[in-house]
């Protein structure tokens, strides 16, 4: 299938992030503020609405297909909307199905998810320290997580680590974090942190640890190269020779990667985003209600990725923090 999705920039969109859930049994601090209301279940997309949006936009040029939520896993009978998504593995219409997970409920599902078709998982960690963890994450159980990935492991998952960078919180760890990867045989990206949902915004420019001054001090104990090679997302990676492990850049902030964008987001309700630093949406539950023809829906997308905007305008000044979204990370996950 060849895409037929294709913006005003004439970037192609190739890849969808389909939130399954906006709940989630953490709370990371920049991701959500301690008291979220979760949207009522009955607003919700069912799994089969949410596998007919994800197979009309396949048929449109769709190659990788990322689940988010909140915890993606937390939503009861994800296990067999995977299963479901399998097909278009197995027909050749999909390169890739993966998932963005904080790895809390992986020592359940993660040999499922590797029959289902998965290859590869993206787990959120932040910190090494049990206590900083409980912090981020407001109660999370580091051990709980760490027996989630050994399981990710052993199912055969490839396992890349996120770990937002935060000053004053994972500064002091970057090397731990590096090491620890590496002798599991993890890659490592790193991501700038964004103004998104309500913050207290001194905390988020305090927090603020742009990827350049990383990068300079990995370079004072590690050689890096820069690899072309992508994993479809927006990271930059590089390989550290010493070790042969890679290490990814995710850099809203300080280098915009808007340009070569190919993604688009879908929320559990069926808001349907074009960019991850807009809180514009198009609603495509109405569209997908209306009939059991897809004409309808295909035509709100097609409407949508015309209005694609250029980019995010996210920005960390002296006099404050521009481009901010109201809504929180937890909406579209990521
Ligand atoms: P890979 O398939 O491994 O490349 O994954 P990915 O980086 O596409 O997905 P993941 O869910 O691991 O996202 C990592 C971080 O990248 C999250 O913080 C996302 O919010 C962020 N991210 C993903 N896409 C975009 C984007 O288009 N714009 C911005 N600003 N951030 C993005
Ligand atoms: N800025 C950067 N990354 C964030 N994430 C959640 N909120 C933010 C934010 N405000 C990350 C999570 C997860 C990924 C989907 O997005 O840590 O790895
Ligand atoms: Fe949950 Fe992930 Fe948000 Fe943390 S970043 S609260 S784990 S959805």
């Amino acid at each position: 299938n060849t895409p037929r999705l294709v913006d005003p920039f004439m970037r192609a969109v190739t890849y969808l992030r389909l939130s399954v859930t906006d709940r989630c049994d953490f709370r990371c601090t920049y991701c959500m503020s301690e008291n979220m209301t979760f949207l009522p279940k009955k607003d919700l997309l069912t799994l089969e609405e949410l596998d007919r949006i994800c197979t009309a936009f396949i048929g449109l040029g769709v190659r990788k297909l990322r689940i988010t939520g909140g915890e993606p896993l937390v939503r009861k009978g994800i296990i067999g909307f995977f299963e479901g998504m399998g097909r278009h593995l197995d027909s050749g219409a999909l390169d890739e199905l993966t998932l963005t997970t904080n790895g809390s409920q992986l020592h359940r599902f993660a040999a499922d998810l590797y029959a289902a078709g998965v290859r590869r998982v993206n787990i959120s960690l932040d910190t090494l320290d049990e206590d900083k963890f409980a912090r981020i994450t407001r109660w999370g159980r580091l051990p709980q997580v760490m027996r989630g990935i050994d399981a990710a492991l052993e199912a055969g998952l490839k396992v890349k680590i996120n770990a937002v960078a935060l000053k004053g919180f994972n500064d002091s760890e970057l090397f731990d974090l590096v090491d620890w990867c590496a002798q599991k045989g993890m890659d490592l990206t790193f991501i700038e942190v964004m103004p998104m949902g309500d913050m207290g915004e001194e905390d988020r420019l305090d927090q603020y640890w742009p990827l350049s001054d990383l990068r300079a001090q990995l370079a004072e104990r590690l050689t890096l190269s820069d690899l072309s090679e992508t994993t479809g997302g927006p990271a930059r990676y590089m390989r550290v020779e010493e070790t042969g492990q890679k290490i990814g850049l995710i850099t809203p902030l300080t280098h915009n990667f808007c340009e070569s964008c190919n993604r688009v987001r879908m929320s559990c309700t069926g808001q349907f985003y074009t960019c991850l630093g807009h809180d514009g949406m198009t609603d495509l539950r109405a569209p997908l209600r209306a009939s059991e023809s897809d004409a309808v829906l295909i035509d709100a997308i097609y409407a949508a990725i015309g209005r694609k905007p250029k980019g995010h305008d996210f920005d960390y000044s002296r006099q404050g923090v521009k481009g901010q979204t109201i809504r929180h990370m937890n909406h579209t996950g990521g």
